[in-house]
Formats: C-alpha cells, structure tokens, sequence
C-alpha cells in the first residue's frame, strides 16, 4: 500500500434482496465503535441501489452501480444509464467485471465507452481488468491484462478520477490468489502503463485488487506495494467479514 488512502469496495453481484440491507446497519454499527483508514463502497444490485444509498450515506458508506449502458437514454429495454444509477445515489460504477465481459461479451472499446458514460455522469469508474487460468498458465497474464488496460480505459483519465480493479479471473470466487509476488508484479506493470500514459496522473489512480480477497488474507495482499485497496465479492455480503477486511486496509 502507498501513501494513497486505501479504497475497500464490496461487488454484492446478483446477490441481496431487502432484508440484506440489515448487514449495511451491522457494518455501520462496527464502523462507529472502530476508526478505520480505508474508503468504502458497496455496489448492490440496481434494485437495492436507492434503499441502499439511503440507509449507507449517514453511515459514510458510499454506493455504485455494477454496470451501466454507454448512452444516457433511449431505447434499451433492461438496460440502466449512469445518470441513473448518479440519480438513484450512486458515487462509483463497476465497468467491464469479467463475468460481465463473458456473460454478455463486453469487449475493451464497450468497456472502455461504458467508463467514459460513468465519468459524464459524474461517478467514478471502477474499470476491472484481469486474465483467464489459461492465460496465466500460457505465461500471457502480463500482456493480456496490459492489453484490457490500454483498451478499456478512457483518455479522460488524465484528468478525473478512475479506479482500476485487477482481478485475476481464476480468483474469483474460487478460494484461489495468485502469490503475493505476482499480485506486486502486475501491479507494478498496471502502474508503470498508467504513469507512461497520464503522467503524474496515473500515480494518483487507485489499484484495486479483487479476487477470494477474505479476512484471512486481506492484511497481506492489502501490504503489498500498488495495491491501494481491494475489490471484494463473496466476502462483503457479510458485514463481519467485510468489516476485517476494511479494518485490515
Ligand atoms: P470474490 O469476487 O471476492 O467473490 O472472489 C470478486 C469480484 O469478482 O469482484
């Protein structure tokens, strides 16, 4: 971790009906008998994101969507626009998560136009990148996520806030990390990208590590230089769990 204050978001995916919202008071309730350091977001389902926001807002919880149209407005049955997601509360929005990219085929330039709808909006894009088992097997994870990176994130980063997530695809959901050696390795490489591209500006954008990220191994992958926090599913579906993690940002 650098100096950069770590930023601890929780991807609840298509998980949480109403009743779920009682883990966002539980965490609030831990968050007032303990200071932490980190930044915290929960992205909840769309249909959660308002009730959410409300009951997360006073606990200084902040909240974003998981995926967004690149248009505003218009004739997209199911779809869902960042300014909607700005006017239902929303401060963050996830743009490429990998089960995105294969459930629905996103490709970099869909990414890459989803994260510059999320900045119009007025939110911040939490643009997620990572590489498949065989990509890593094969000795490619370097490249190919360097690739994802360079597509999918917009030229306008040079000038407002982004957040990278790193999540190896292999990771997710799965129990499984890479070694603390390879989360700093891509690290380092993600950061080196971000400096050549945008200057002193892709110093300042925060890395995010995501992937069976749980209270049991958060503290050493939160340690390792250039991750500036994490992005965290299974695990921030409950409130004592993702308290540990943030706690150990
Ligand atoms: P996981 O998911 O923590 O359940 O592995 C992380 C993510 O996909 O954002």
């Amino acid at each position: 971790m650098t100096g950069m204050k770590p930023l601890i978001v929780g991807n609840w995916k298509m998980n949480g009906l109403t009743g779920a919202l009682a883990q966002v008071e539980k965490l609030g309730e831990k968050l007032r008998q303990q200071t932490v350091r980190a930044d915290i977001a929960i992205c909840p389902p769309a249909t959660l994101l308002a009730r959410l926001t409300e009951v997360a807002r006073p606990l200084g919880i902040a909240t974003g969507g998981q995926d967004c149209h690149f248009r505003v407005t218009g004739p997209h049955t199911g779809d869902i626009s960042a300014q909607m997601l700005a006017d239902a509360g929303a401060s963050y929005a996830i743009a490429g998560h990998s089960e995105r990219r294969a459930d629905h085929t996103e490709t970099d330039a869909l990414v890459r136009a989803k994260a510059e709808a999320v900045i119009d909006a007025g939110l911040v894009p939490i643009i997620c990148v990572g590489e498949t088992e065989r990509e890593r097997s094969r000795g490619e994870a370097i490249d190919v996520v360097a690739r994802q990176l360079i597509g999918s994130v917009p030229q306008v980063a040079a000038e407002k806030t982004v957040v990278i997530g790193y999540e190896p695809i292999w990771a997710i959901g799965t129990g499984v990390t890479p070694t603390l050696d390879d989360i700093a390795h891509m690290h380092e490489n993600l950061r080196r990208i971000l400096v050549e591209r945008f200057g002193a500006a892709g110093r300042g954008i925060h890395l995010l590590y995501g992937g069976s990220m749980k209270p049991q191994n958060a503290a050493g992958i939160l340690a390792v230089p250039e991750v500036n926090g994490g992005l965290i599913g299974g695990a921030s579906l409950l409130a004592d769990d993702f308290f540990e993690i943030i706690s150990a940002a």
